[in-house]
């Protein structure tokens, strides 16, 4: 029996790359997705990957999620904390409601992503947690301080969690995406993508199987002492 994984927006974007690319590296991978049926349907039907519905904002739903995954497949050996959401605005016109969303799908959604599957990890002595970050979370972005806040919110939990795990065996890492061609990116408007695009030196946008392929090397055995570490994946468009 392989290694399981779970990839939280696995169906979509950068997390469908991340399902099939660990699916290719040999993991048993179980992807989950928050609203979109009709698109999870034919990832399934495509690539043969199990997809299971809840929101990462609800701890009770992840819990529950979690275990049905873990019945269904096996104990979740690699967390792929990649479900994410924009809602971008100025902070001036930013709403309450706008900062919420975000904190609890992408930071929020970390916790309830992690938590459940950190007990049996502890004690199988083995883990990998992967955390989706992002370019802005480290430089910070016009229109993005909901956004900003929780990807730099999530370097902070890896680094964290590397501290609390390495000696079980468990690595927690993230890695921080440039501006990748998702739907994510595409809906920024045309003006404003193509300045962004000029600002990064390889004068294009990343591929999602750019992110997938360095997933893959952190879930393997050959990556067990990176640990705490952020990984930049950005076409030179910022150095930290
Ligand atoms: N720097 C400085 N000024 C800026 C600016 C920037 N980056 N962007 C906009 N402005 C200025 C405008 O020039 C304008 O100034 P004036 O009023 O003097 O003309 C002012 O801000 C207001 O601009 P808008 O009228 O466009 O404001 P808006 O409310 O319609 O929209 C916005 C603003 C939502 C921030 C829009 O510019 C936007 O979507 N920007 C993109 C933000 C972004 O990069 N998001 C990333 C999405 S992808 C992702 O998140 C994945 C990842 O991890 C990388």
């Amino acid at each position: 029996m392989g290694r399981v994984a779970l990839v939280t927006g696995g169906s979509r974007g950068i997390g469908e790359a991340i399902s099939k690319g660990l699916k290719a590296a040999g993991f048993d991978v179980a992807a989950t997705y928050a609203g979109n049926d009709e698109a999870a349907a034919k990832f399934t039907e495509e690539t043969g990957i199990k997809t299971y519905k809840w929101n990462v904002g609800s701890y009770e739903e992840s819990k529950a999620g979690i275990e049905k995954v873990e019945a269904e497949i096996g104990p979740i050996d690699v967390v792929v904390a990649n479900a994410g959401i924009t809602r971008d605005a100025p902070f001036h016109k930013m709403t309450p409601e706008q900062w919420q969303q975000v904190i609890d799908t992408n930071l929020t959604g970390v916790f309830n992503t992690v938590h459940p599957v950190w007990p049996g990890m502890r004690e199988r002595k083995f883990g990998r947690v992967i955390v989706i970050s992002s370019i802005n979370g480290q430089k910070g972005q016009f229109g993005q301080v909901n956004y900003a806040a929780t990807k730099a919110g999530d370097l902070g939990i890896v680094k964290s969690l590397a501290q609390e795990g390495a000696r079980a065996g468990i690595t927690a890492n993230a890695i921080c995406p440039g501006y990748i061609a998702t739907e994510m990116v595409m809906a920024v408007p045309e003006k404003v993508r193509e300045s962004i695009i000029a600002q990064i030196p390889a004068g294009r946008l990343g591929e999602p199987e750019e992110i997938a392929r360095c997933v893959a090397f952190l879930a393997s055995d050959d990556a067990g002492f990176i640990n705490g570490s952020t990984i930049s994946a950005n076409g030179a468009q910022f150095f930290v």
